[in-house]
């Protein structure tokens, strides 16, 4: 029987059954539009309001400084937003280049004169090499790399540079770490924080956005009143009520699930570190478990996706943002990795769905891509 083992979690996750069943039950109830007045426009922005503190809990944040946006690529480009439209004089931005496209590029697209962080070989920001400049307008913070699972020491960076700046805006791009570890927007004391539903079970095409000032904040997206005059549009309520279910879901088991990652994880390590083939481990150890990124020598890691398609597991070699990209420089190229390395990185992205079984049948079937791989090339 052919397998069909899902490693590609970072990209996105399969729909939960519980979001699934609580999907199909607001089709069913059809809902109205949220801003009606009638009875049926109430009973769906009742729905919203259940979503909005599940979201809002699980972000770890009052429900009313948090808003819904169509994922976390609008949320980091609002955030951007409000910095970037602040042009009276010549704006800048902190950030290591190793982020997301969704900041990268849309620092670009604006044109903000940026100052690029020092980071080690994992992307974590080197605190002690830092050296701010006399003016910065923000800085964002990357919380768990979509790459390589790094994770940043947050409360740190967010003391230091409250010290030196009282005022810049501090933005924490949280999409790889909502609903997968605790976060403190308010303990980090930073200014906005952006999500992702389609990472935690969820549908695709909804996120959040969490602003510690909603009063001083301007719309990204400009329209209607929808979402307390923040973000026009009718709001997409299958989605939100979606969304309020993944969180839901997450919030009874975020510990459990670490900890059943962290076993997966192991058990998949151990296999590759049993046999006998070369490899690089590109993560930290001291990074997510959900995430494991290897560089296989000589080899281009794209050919291992495919051989291990053909076998029905399914990975990849980056992230699905940056995989179609050639202009940009990648994440790992950044973190200062070689090209060769880049070439071979293959990603495996675990859940808390999979099985030991199904963990073990992929490292194994791993283990003999690269033999099969190393014999085509003669080695
Ligand atoms: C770190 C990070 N930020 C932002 C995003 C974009 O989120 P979305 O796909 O919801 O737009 C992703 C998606 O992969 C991500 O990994």
């Amino acid at each position: 029987m052919k397998n069909n083992i899902y490693l590609d979690n970072c990209s996105t996750t399969p729909l939960s059954k519980y979001v699934k069943t609580e999907m199909i039950a607001a089709m069913n109830e059809d809902y109205k539009n949220p801003s009606s007045l009638h009875r049926l426009g109430i009973t769906s922005e009742k729905a919203m309001e259940k979503a909005l503190k599940s979201v809002s809990t699980l972000m770890n944040a009052m429900p009313n400084k948090v808003f819904f946006t169509s994922g976390g690529t609008e949320s980091n480009n609002m955030a951007i937003f409000q910095v970037a439209k602040a042009r009276k004089r010549n704006v800048k931005i902190a950030l290591t280049m190793a982020d997301h496209p969704s900041i990268t590029e849309t620092v670009k697209a604006y044109g903000i004169e940026t100052y690029i962080l020092p980071i080690d070989r994992f992307g974590v920001i080197k605190l002690e090499e830092i050296e701010l400049p006399e003016h910065l307008d923000m800085i964002i913070i990357t919380h768990v790399h979509n790459e390589i699972g790094s994770i940043q020491p947050m409360y740190e960076i967010c003391k230091a540079v409250r010290k030196k700046y009282p005022t810049t805006h501090i933005h924490a791009d949280c999409v790889q770490s909502y609903g997968k570890f605790k976060l403190h927007p308010e303990d980090w004391d930073i200014d906005t924080m952006s999500v992702s539903s389609h990472k935690i079970h969820g549908p695709k095409g909804i996120g959040a956005i969490y602003i510690k000032n909603p009063n001083k904040t301007s719309p990204f997206i400009v329209g209607g009143l929808q979402q307390r005059g923040l973000r026009g549009g009718t709001e997409n309520i299958l989605g939100i009520v979606g969304f309020g279910a993944a969180a839901e879901e997450r919030l009874q088991y975020l510990e459990s699930n670490l900890e059943k990652v962290a076993l997966l994880k192991r058990t998949f390590m151990n296999i590759l570190e049993d046999a006998d083939i070369e490899y690089h481990v590109n993560s930290s150890e001291n990074g997510t478990p959900y995430i494991l990124s290897l560089s296989i020598p000589n080899a281009k890691g794209e050919v291992i996706l495919h051989m291990m398609e053909e076998r029905g597991i399914y990975i990849s070699t980056s992230s699905a943002c940056s995989s179609k990209s050639s202009h940009a420089r990648k994440p790992l190229d950044v973190m200062g990795i070689s090209r060769d390395r880049i070439e071979g990185t293959i990603r495996i992205c675990f859940n808390e769905q999979l099985t030991e079984k199904e963990v073990t049948i992929a490292a194994t079937e791993l283990v003999k891509c690269i033999r099969t791989y190393n014999q085509w090339m003669g080695r």
